[in-house]
């Protein structure tokens, strides 16, 4: 998983993409299903997982501290959990491939645990930062040896009983917010987040629905999220809704060449993930939810859209955490949106699987767009729907969505636009290449 050879590929539209797709199951809560299922005693079964690479090294994660994961041929996947303090000690070094959501959340998790265990990931990963999640969980009295900077390796020991805190987030962190309050479960008492600025609530929406207990008070902008802790976790069956994230791939591929018209099937539109269409719907996007349905306790709908002429756009900070991270194809979109679209409040992008507005700013300058990159955003002005020159390898730097991004401006771009790694999609979207081949592109 850490160490796979590069894929170069580049992506065309001989004409328009027209078609019917499903994208994978939702990464977050796919990670998500396998931590709670692992803790709950007794078995659950999860439909729809995301088979990415970040989520099976979350399965295999909690497969080394004593679950026991299985898939059924029918693509159904069933868990046989611990009990929430019953993690067993991993024997070898949990290996987190690309994976920051499956580090942080495992961190958490190990923290509240009488037990020791060594994260190490790939050149990605071991560049992100872990201090964020290391403070409070130490905070809570877990100990940790990490390499220079709060980075992989880095080993944590668990306390238990840890300390119950009340951590107030000082960046809007999904993933800081699940690592305390899964730490929190088998921890005795009230462990409490504050979040100044709402991220998304999939921990909160499925804690509950393992009948843990757990409030949400709300107080103007910021939420105060409490979790009891010693939870006793009641095995679930959990349908995982298809991921927005990736559904913007093919969203926005129909919006940008002309003559398009795509359905996106079974969409996950929990509001604190669905900023992008937002935004597009006020570029001038053609867009709209059809089918609207809860799913697993999810909001769900499938996605009908067609070619529009967009106009470039200033999307507020606050949106930001809703759409985190669609930042990367939103960039594509207006470097070919008429006029300038700005984006600020993005800080949060330099510490993703790459620095996404340094990756992006650099591959999108190669292939002619004009932008202009600003320390929390960039600013671009786009070609009012005329094609990209293209004609440049990308350095996708191990990202996934910089990858998958630059595949989308190929098929609007008028020379190749040439990734040079695909590999790195395997982690959140497999398949990919398949789908936007299936709606009439073109890879090679
Ligand atoms: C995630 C939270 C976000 C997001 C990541 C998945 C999660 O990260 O970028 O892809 O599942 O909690 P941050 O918590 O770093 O914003």
């Amino acid at each position: 998983m850490t160490d796979q050879h590069p894929r170069p590929a580049h992506f065309a539209a001989p004409g328009p993409l027209s078609g019917t797709v499903r994208v994978p199951g939702d990464k977050s809560i796919s990670h998500r299903s396998l931590m709670l299922s692992a803790l709950a005693v007794g078995e659950s079964k999860v439909d729809g997982l995301l088979e990415g690479e970040d989520v099976l090294a979350t399965a295999a994660a909690m497969r080394a501290m004593g679950a026991d994961i299985a898939r059924g041929t029918d693509g159904r996947w069933t868990i046989h959990g611990v009990g929430v303090g019953s993690l067993l000690q991993p024997e070898a070094a949990l290996d987190m491939g690309n994976s920051g959501t499956s580090t942080r959340l495992l961190m958490g998790l190990v923290a509240s645990h009488p037990i020791t265990a060594t994260f190490i990931g790939d050149a990605s990963l071991s560049k992100r930062p872990m201090g964020r999640v290391i403070e409070p969980l130490g905070s809570m009295g877990a100990e940790f040896t990490a390499s220079p900077g709060g980075r992989l390796p880095l080993m944590v020991r668990g306390l238990a009983p840890a300390v119950p805190i009340e951590y107030r987030l000082p960046v809007a962190s999904a993933q800081v917010k699940s690592a305390i309050l899964l730490a929190g479960l088998n921890t005795p008492g009230i462990t409490r987040v504050i979040e100044p600025v709402p991220t998304r609530d999939h921990s909160e929406r499925m804690l509950r629905g393992f009948g843990a207990e757990l409030t949400v008070e709300q107080d103007g902008g910021t939420r105060i999220i409490s979790v009891r802790g010693e939870a006793e976790l009641k095995p679930q069956h959990i349908v995982v809704p298809g991921d927005p994230s990736s559904a913007g791939f093919p969203v926005v591929a129909a919006l940008l060449v002309p003559g398009s018209s795509v359905t996106v099937e079974n969409v996950g539109l929990n509001p604190t993930r669905a900023g992008l269409f937002e935004i597009l719907k006020a570029m001038g996007a053609d867009l709209r939810f059809d089918n609207e349905r809860i799913v697993g306790g999810e909001p769900v709908a499938d996605i009908v859209v067609r070619h529009s002429t967009l106009k470039g756009i200033e999307v507020p900070a606050e949106i930001a955490p809703s759409m985190i991270d669609e930042f990367p194809i939103l960039f594509v979109v207006a470097a070919l949106a008429e006029g300038r679209t700005v984006t600020r409040g993005l800080e949060e992008l330099r510490v993703k699987e790459s620095d996404r507005l340094a990756t992006m700013a650099e591959g999108l300058r190669a292939i002619g767009a004009r932008v202009e990159e600003r320390e929390d955003g960039l600013v671009i002005d786009g070609t009012g729907g005329e094609p990209l020159a293209g004609g440049a390898t990308i350095a996708a730097r191990l990202d996934h969505r910089i990858a998958m991004s630059f595949a989308v401006a190929g098929l609007v771009s008028r020379d190749p636009v040439t990734i040079d790694d695909m590999a790195p999609v395997a982690t959140s979207f497999p398949g990919f290449t398949d789908m936007l081949v299936g709606l009439g592109a073109e890879s090679a």
